[in-house]
């Protein structure tokens, strides 16, 4: 398994917004530096939702990688892929589709709960209902360790823990398994083998977690087994079978606090959003437009910061100092809400100037970003592709 590899998609929405930068973006920036990340564009799961509506997808994947690239996620270091590129996403979602039980895609919250919510389409499709499930297929397909997702994908990726389960339940019981994690176990060395075998005999006798830990590590270490052997001797420590799709863990990204021009939720859906790509004049305009503290009339009326959106913004973008200077100006009425809205204006545009120099840049040579889309795909798909042998081997689709 590749605890040290980050997997995380977004649905091609086109242009991103302030709330997509600091709920997302800025975590996949962090998490970048740490891990071997693969960030894709979930281009299918549109057609989950959208499938007659006519979007113009080109448009929206090319936009939005312009976007990630701009918000500073490094194609030499990240992998950024498209999922259409990677056609075996879409085998292993079929392979898995064979033994997933309807009831627990029925059961996958976002499933009533996005039907009710987008009313005036019909969800009642197969692909609706599989979604879950592609998304499962993203996942394990790059044996990824962390899946770093919002509060509301969380329920999937439990669900993608419960199907490479039950995959390795049902497919990695080889016949001759014993033998064969026997045989792997010998080629570990004397020392090795023995230590091994005190450890996966602590664990199953006794329970003891710590020595699964230790002996998943010392696996990790051998150098001279087979990543076939590998998967066996993981499943023998805990008496299941080959484990050839590990389960991953989510990586819960803190709800995102960036609120929108009206105090809500920042989100498209409900009109109150900055985009990335918003002009100076365009940030001037919509700060200056927005709600305050309903008290505030006049000038002399004193106000109460938690009553306004402004406010909001201020806890996002200032520091200690502006921050006391709001509250006092605004309680104490000494100031007017067309100052206090100032700092943040600013904030915001020294924010957005500079990847909006860079989204220009990137905008003006599309066929960079295809390059960069291209050679990402690419390195994806031949990780995709061992998975699929291994899975084709296991399941005894190798004529
Ligand atoms: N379903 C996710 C969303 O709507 C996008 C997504 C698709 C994803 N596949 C994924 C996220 C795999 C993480 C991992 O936001
Ligand atoms: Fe909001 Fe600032 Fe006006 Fe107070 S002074 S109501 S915090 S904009």
């Amino acid at each position: 398994m590749q605890e040290n590899r980050v997997l995380s998609g977004m649905r091609p929405t086109g242009r991103l917004h302030l709330g997509h930068y600091h709920g997302v973006l800025k975590n996949w920036l962090d998490l970048q530096n740490e891990y071997d990340s693969y960030f894709f564009v979930a281009d299918w799961h549109a057609f989950t939702t959208h499938y007659a509506d006519r979007i113009d997808l080109e448009a929206n994947v090319m936009e939005m990688v312009v976007d990630w690239l701009a918000a500073g996620i490094n194609p030499n270091t990240s992998t950024i892929f498209v999922q259409s590129k990677v056609p075996e996403h879409a085998e292993l979602h079929l392979l898995l589709s064979m033994s997933t039980p309807l009831s627990w895609l029925e059961r996958v919250p976002s499933y009533k709960d996005q039907q009710l919510k987008l009313k005036e389409k019909d969800l009642s499709t197969y692909g609706f209902l599989g979604y879950p499930l592609l998304q499962s297929a993203d996942i394990l397909i790059y044996k990824a360790g962390l899946v770093p997702v919002g509060e509301d994908q969380v329920a999937h990726v439990e669900l993608t823990r419960e199907v490479a389960r039950r995959f390795n339940h049902i497919y990695g019981r080889e016949a001759d398994f014993e033998e064969k994690a026997e045989t792997a176990i010998g080629k570990m060395g004397k020392k090795q083998a023995k230590l091994f075998c005190s450890l996966r005999k602590a664990y199953q006798e006794k329970g003891d977690g710590e020595a699964l830990v230790k002996a998943q590590a010392l696996l990790k270490e051998q150098q001279n087994i087979t990543l076939g052997d590998h998967e066996r001797l993981l499943g023998y420590i805990e008496g299941v079978g080959r484990i050839v799709l590990n389960e991953p863990e989510s990586l819960l990204t803190k709800a995102s606090k960036m609120p929108g021009l009206d105090g809500q939720k920042m989100s498209k859906s409900y009109g109150n959003t900055i985009s990335l790509r918003d002009t100076s004049d365009e940030i001037d305009k919509k700060i200056k437009r927005m709600p305050t503290d309903p008290a505030r009339v006049k000038l002399t009326d004193s106000g109460n910061p938690e009553k306004c959106p402004v406010w909001q913004l201020h806890k996002v973008y200032s520091d200690e100092q502006t921050q006391d200077w709001v509250v006092d100006g605004c309680t104490k009425a000494k100031m007017g809400c067309v100052e206090c809205k100032q700092p943040v204006i600013d904030a915001i545009k020294d924010e957005l100037m500079p990847m909006q120099e860079r989204i220009e840049k990137y905008q003006s040579d599309p066929e960079l970003i295809k390059q960069i889309i291209f050679e990402g795909s690419e390195k994806a798909r031949s990780v995709a592709k061992e998975t699929m042998a291994e899975v084709r081997e296991v399941m005894g689709i190798t004529y």
